[in-house]
């Protein structure tokens, strides 16, 4: 039977470096880091999320600047609230919480965030960076991901590795790091011929679709990593991953369950991210 992947341990692990070092920033610089979040509208999974990520903050010793705008903000005034906190000394991180809603455009939003208070890295100017290869701000899902297949001893080098979704936020930033990390990468969406066959041939699966029990058991090949980035709620209130774990996790070397694999592991990320941007060291 497959291992499973404890990102609530391994997050809850982190989170004594994670308190350690705010303490350390908070005597050398008098403040305690900053991080401002956005959210605009109701959306229930944002809110929940929102105030997750929030709660870590105040856990931390981060001090979080939160800002809670109604569904019918203009563009024009999300980007002024952001160039606010651009110019602010107590601020290091600024995360707008995705999506927005429709009639404002992401783009515009993300390209006002100043790229060295870019806490998610979702700048154009960071994710290129990214492509390249160079130090910038890793996006907190991928780079949670990154973190438990080095703790759990999976090195991606040389290995056939499916990457199921092509978002920026997800699937483009891992397909990149795994890419770097010498892994053959290949990068499946909805408009993907056979997925079963890519996904037989992987020996790293990381399903980023949001489409619960997409991924059947019987397709995983015998021994592989499986990293299970969905996150859905039925109408009973369960949450379920992409992946049949209950079939899946006979037949893989490792497994993520869903909840408590990579979303936990996220927010931890987002707190490093924010003591990194304080320091100043990227950008
Ligand atoms: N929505 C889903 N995931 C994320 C994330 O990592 N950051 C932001 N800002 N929004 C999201």
């Amino acid at each position: 039977m497959g291992k499973i992947i404890d990102g609530k341990v391994m997050s809850e692990r982190l989170r004594d470096k994670i308190n350690k070092e705010v303490s350390a920033f908070t005597k050398d610089y008098g403040r305690p880091p900053g991080l401002a979040v956005i959210l605009v509208g109701e959306d229930p999974a944002s809110s929940v999320y929102v105030r997750n990520k929030e709660r870590a903050c105040k856990n931390a010793g981060i001090i979080s600047f939160d800002h809670r705008l109604p569904t019918e903000t203009s563009l024009t005034e999300l980007t002024s609230l952001v160039k606010e906190l651009n110019l602010r000394q107590d601020v290091d991180g600024i995360l707008v919480q995705l999506p927005l809603p429709h009639h404002i455009k992401t783009d515009q939003v993300l390209m006002s965030i100043e790229p060295t208070k870019d806490v998610d890295g979702f700048h154009p100017y960071n994710l290129g960076r990214l492509l390249m290869g160079l130090p910038t701000v890793i996006p907190c899902t991928p780079r949670g991901i990154m973190y438990m297949l080095e703790a759990y001893g999976v090195d991606p080098d040389g290995k056939d590795t499916v990457v199921i979704g092509r978002s920026n936020i997800v699937g483009k930033p891992i397909a990149t790091l795994l890419t770097l990390a010498h892994a053959t990468v290949t990068v499946c969406h909805s408009h993907t011929k056979n997925l079963e066959e890519k996904v037989r041939n992987a020996d790293i699966l990381v399903s980023a679709a949001g489409r619960p029990h997409m991924v059947k058991g019987s397709w995983i090949k015998p021994g592989a990593v499986v990293i299970d980035v969905g996150i859905t709620r039925d109408k009973d209130g369960r949450l379920s991953g992409d992946v049949d774990f209950e079939t899946a996790k006979d037949r893989a070397s490792l497994i993520t369950p869903v909840p408590g694999g990579v979303g936990p592991m996220t927010i931890v990320m987002l707190l490093m991210n924010t003591i990194m941007l304080a320091k100043g060291h990227v950008a």
